[in-house]
């Protein structure tokens, strides 16, 4: 095998253990200050885990095709000048860095979340407001494969800070104060009831309450509590994302009637199968190579 068949196969090999395609979100700004999304990965890293994106500024990832996680925005950032770390009011990762570098949005944060090819090769993904609520933000996917799946636009357009029942409200002093997020009422109340945990920890006994009906009513798409499954999930074949903060607020939303029973789950399973499947491509391909078809 010659030299340029060694790196070409080898150019395969690496796309092939990449997963052989891959999908890109793109990330706008609208809102009429700087944002920095945070991403975290449960599956498969991204390049990226966190970055700042200035208003109207707009940013493209690629994402490996078995990648499921999170993304938020922080808001309110400072990088403190004495002890140099960076810090957010909402969203904020503790990891003192733009970077987030492994960890989660300390609540209230509103959430996209995505498990691309899971279950049937569908990409699941919802916008929600379980953990709270900090900035507008819609999921708009893009070339999904027409009719499959329930492939439509979802999240919270709406600005729900200044709105927010006054015991999920949260405030900040600076020139007065302003409502700056929006809690769950598991994160303000911590009990079973609102958390569906214990007794209430099924959909059978978790119920929605008067709180997650208020997200429920601003944001019809959004998850608003741990068991909103039914209107709250979306699923495409083949699509590419956008992820807009403070999408404008006029823009028509989308509803959601149809009932999809599979849950959004980090799917362990489904990166091992495709694992196993890149592997046997990968087996087809070295005795291709072995039979000197390269
Ligand atoms: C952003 O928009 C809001 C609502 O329109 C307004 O109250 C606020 O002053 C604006 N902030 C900036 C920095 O322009
Ligand atoms: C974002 O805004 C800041 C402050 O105005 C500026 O220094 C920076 O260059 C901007 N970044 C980009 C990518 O435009
Ligand atoms: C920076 O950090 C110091 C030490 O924690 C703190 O006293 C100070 O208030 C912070 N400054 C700002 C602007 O947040
Ligand atoms: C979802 O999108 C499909 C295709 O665009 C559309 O026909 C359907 O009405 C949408 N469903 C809901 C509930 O919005």
């Amino acid at each position: 095998m010659g030299l340029a068949k060694v790196s070409s196969f080898l150019i395969v090999l690496l796309f092939l253990i990449n997963g052989g395609s891959s999908t890109t979100f793109t990330f706008i700004n609208q809102c009429n200050y700087t944002v920095w999304p945070g991403l975290l990965s449960a599956a498969a890293p991204l390049t990226t885990t966190g970055f700042s994106l200035n208003t109207s500024e707009s940013r493209v990832l690629s994402i490996p095709a078995a990648w499921s996680g999170r993304i938020w925005a922080r808001t309110l950032c400072n990088q403190n000048a004495t002890t140099g770390k960076f810090i957010c009011v909402t969203g904020d990762c503790a990891s003192s860095k733009i970077e987030c570098s492994g960890a989660g949005a300390i609540p209230p944060a509103t959430l996209a979340e995505f498990t691309l090819n899971g279950a049937n090769n569908l990409d699941f993904y919802d916008v929600s407001l379980v953990d709270g609520y900090n900035l507008p933000m819609t999921i708009v996917p893009h070339g999904g494969a027409i009719e499959v799946g329930n492939c439509n636009a979802t999240g919270c357009a709406a600005d729900l800070n200044g709105i927010c029942p006054e015991q999920l409200k949260v405030t900040v002093e600076a020139a007065g104060t302003t409502a700056v997020a929006c809690k769950s009422a598991c994160e303000a109340f911590g009990t079973p009831e609102y958390c569906c945990s214990g007794a209430f920890g099924t959909p059978d006994t978790c119920k929605p309450s008067e709180y997650s009906g208020f997200f429920k009513k601003a944001c019809p798409t959004a998850y608003s509590y741990a068991y909103d499954d039914g209107t709250s999930t979306f699923t495409c074949s083949g699509a590419d994302y956008v992820i807009t903060f403070c999408p404008p607020s006029s823009a028509k939303k989308s509803e959601s009637s149809f009932q999809q029973p599979e849950a959004v789950s980090v799917s362990a399973a489904s990166s091992r199968l495709s694992f196993a499947s890149s592997m046997s491509v990968l087996a087809v391909a070295v005795s291709w190579v072995g039979s000197g078809l390269w």
